[in-house]
């Protein structure tokens, strides 16, 4: 198969980078370029950058780049060839390509190949549906019955498989495919003699892939027959992993990113009925629990998921720990309760378009809120429940990674159950401990003992000296925000160097890592913390993650001895200011203790007098960085 030149030309000048990767990532433009979180890996600072006037991206985390088709290419891990179609479909530009013969398929990689057979299986469920008596009597008739109007249909891409045990496999064969990869696609099943259709006379959900092509099918079964499950799905195949999937995400990306919020419901008709419904921003993880990897799909779109929870107590209980991981994530949990015996399907239907919007504008409650009454279950004044209530409202806030978020939450949590904060927040030191030492050991397990207890020494040590404090406070500004501008005028770390010019850490793999920084920046790039994740040096590499994980502590204890304010993205001018300001007043009070100490061992009067005129010019400097620091000297 091949595209004509012509046509890839026409998709090429009609493209617009930030157009095509905005229905995949949440762009926002910073100067000249755009950042988003990087489509390609987990990350919390942005580190995904397009530029629009050479029409390229780099993926800071990743190391990827390239342009519109490349990124098409490595998102969906398509071939040039389909991300070309994906590009053509979505410009409207017609493909001229030569026609495809069923040997050019067998020819094709595999991959290719599946997702090929996976289309022509989708359109022939969508042709027996509207095409021939059974799947229009049965198919269509159950669906309209379900409220689905035609344009929901062909939106979900619904079809039929026909009641019969070879319908599709014969149509395919005769169309010239492999029977081994119908097989590998999941849409027949082999026994030693026989071989059928997996699904037979049920109607059929696609589940679509984030460029829109089928990789798997859902299918419903229609009659009463014993020992037929309801659903049935495709099998684990070499395109589709059913962990990484949200169906419906393709239908509703667009909206989750305009809405800012994405609804999450339990399958494939919730999804369906609630696009119906005028709601279109929703995605299901059909059927299995919540994954981390689903969560962070829809984390590319928003930071703000709810969760739709049928009426029944037990599916909801089941569910919270999948909740905590949303929250670990970073993102904001909502959740609304539907009345006994409703699903967001049957109530939407039950309510109607603006009725069942306005339900959900109404009864949407924070998590936190939502999980607290849920536990204590209306037992308010039963000190045991409330025992338990707390260890488990807590454990589901420490894993709140934002510090201020996690503060607001407690304070209100406090509210809710009339406990002084204090108590709630030994609860929360208890558990952030104990998580901590799980890490500590998790990383240390192959290590000696005695070089944990050397690494512990070496950290308290540390955490005394205020120069090194603060140097590595620079680094971990450095670290976090290399990326932004001081005053718009200034690289952050051109500002750094400028300023502690010669910049000289007290501490060796400090200054290595300065090095790097400074060795990228004569290349011309700004470095953050992704490029040092997998950095070959293990010392340099675990440094720059302590210091992005240490990030809260270290606010923490700032702000335990007044000494900084933090809610640092916005301050980052004034923190980085006082930063700097604070290396020298540490450094000259170094300097003092030095020259004194040295004074006082001085017995020749030329030296002493030399010393102390030292001396005094020290205190003048140290005066003007603690004056601006509000430091008093004694
Ligand atoms: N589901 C599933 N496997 C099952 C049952 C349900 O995957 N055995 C999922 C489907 O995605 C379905 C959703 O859960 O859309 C809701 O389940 P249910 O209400 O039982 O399915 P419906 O098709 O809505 O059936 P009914 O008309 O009886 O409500
Ligand atoms: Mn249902």
């Amino acid at each position: 198969m091949s595209v004509s030149q012509t046509t890839i030309d026409e998709i090429k000048s009609r493209i617009d980078i930030i157009d095509v990767i905005s229905d995949f990532v949440t762009l926002k433009r910073t100067g000249q370029h755009y950042k988003g979180k990087s489509p390609f890996s987990d990350e919390k600072t942005p580190s995904f950058i397009v530029f629009p006037r050479n029409q390229n991206f780099k993926d800071f985390s990743s190391g990827k780049q390239g342009d519109a088709i490349s990124f098409i290419m490595e998102y969906d891990g398509l071939s040039y060839i389909e991300a070309i179609k994906y590009l053509a479909k979505k410009y409207g530009i017609e493909i001229v390509e030569e026609e495809q013969s069923p040997e050019a398929v067998l020819k094709q990689n595999e991959r290719e190949s599946l997702f090929i057979i996976l289309n022509y299986a989708k359109d022939y469920f969508k042709k027996t549906l509207f095409e021939t008596e059974e799947g229009k009597s049965i198919g269509l008739t159950y669906f309209k019955e379900r409220g689905f109007t035609e344009e929901t249909i062909q939106k979900f891409e619904l079809g039929y498989s026909l009641d019969q045990w070879n319908a599709l496999e014969t149509e395919a064969k005769s169309k010239g495919y492999n029977p081994d990869l119908l097989e590998k696609a999941g849409l027949i099943i082999r026994k030693e003699e026989s071989q059928y259709d997996r699904f037979r006379g049920r109607v059929i959900f696609p589940i679509h892939n984030s460029t829109g092509k089928a990789i798997a099918f859902g299918a419903r079964i229609l009659k009463n027959v014993k020992n037929q499950p309801k659903y049935l799905n495709s099998p684990e195949t070499d395109v589709y992993h059913k962990s990484d999937v949200l169906y419906g995400l393709f239908q509703s990306g667009r909206a989750i990113r305009q809405m800012d919020n994405c609804f999450l419901v339990e399958g494939y008709t919730d999804v369906i009925s609630l696009h119906q419904h005028g709601v279109e921003n929703v995605v299901s993880s059909s059927g299995t629990s919540l994954t981390e990897n689903q969560i962070k799909l829809i984390h590319r779109h928003t930071e703000n998921i709810t969760v739709l929870f049928d009426g029944d107590d037990a599916g909801i209980r089941a569910s919270l720990r999948g909740i905590d991981m949303i929250l670990q994530q970073g993102m904001n949990v909502k959740a609304v309760v539907f009345p006994g015996g409703e699903d967001p399907d049957s109530y939407s239907r039950k309510l109607g378009a603006l009725d069942f919007q306005q339900f959900l504008k109404e009864n949407a409650e924070d998590f936190i809120h939502f999980k607290t009454k849920l536990l204590l279950d209306g037992r308010e004044n039963d000190p045991v429940k409330k025992a338990e209530t707390v260890s488990q409202i807590i454990s589901s806030l420490s894993t709140i990674p934002d510090q201020v978020k996690r503060a607001i939450y407690m304070k209100e949590t406090s509210n809710l159950l009339g406990l002084e904060e204090q108590v709630l927040y030994a609860e929360l030191n208890k558990i952030l401990i104990s998580q901590r030492k799980e890490r500590q050991k998790e990383a240390f397990r192959e290590q000696p003992i005695q070089l944990i207890e050397e690494i512990e020494q070496a950290q308290q040590k540390e955490s005394f000296d205020p120069v090194v404090f603060q140097e590595k406070e620079a680094l971990r500004i450095l670290i976090n925000y290399g990326f932004n501008q001081i005053e718009n005028e200034y690289n952050l770390f051109e500002h750094y160097l400028e300023e502690l010019n010669p910049i000289e850490f007290s501490n060796p793999v400090y200054n290595q890592i300065l090095d790097i920084f400074k060795e990228e920046l004569n290349k011309g790039s700004v470095v953050d913390v992704n490029y040092f994740i997998n950095y070959p040096d293990q010392k340099i590499q675990n440094e720059v993650i302590n210091l992005t994980s240490e990030r809260h502590e270290i606010s923490e204890n700032w702000e335990r001895y007044r000494i900084y304010v933090p809610k640092e993205k916005d301050v980052l001018t004034n923190s980085v200011y006082s930063n700097i300001l604070r290396i020298k007043f540490h450094k000259i009070k170094k300097l003092i203790a030095l020259n004194l100490e040295e004074l006082k061992n001085e017995t020749e009067s030329v030296r002493q007098t030399e010393l102390q005129k030292i001396n005094i010019e020290l205190k003048k400097a140290e005066a003007a960085f603690s004056d601006p620091l509000g430091i008093v000297v004694s």
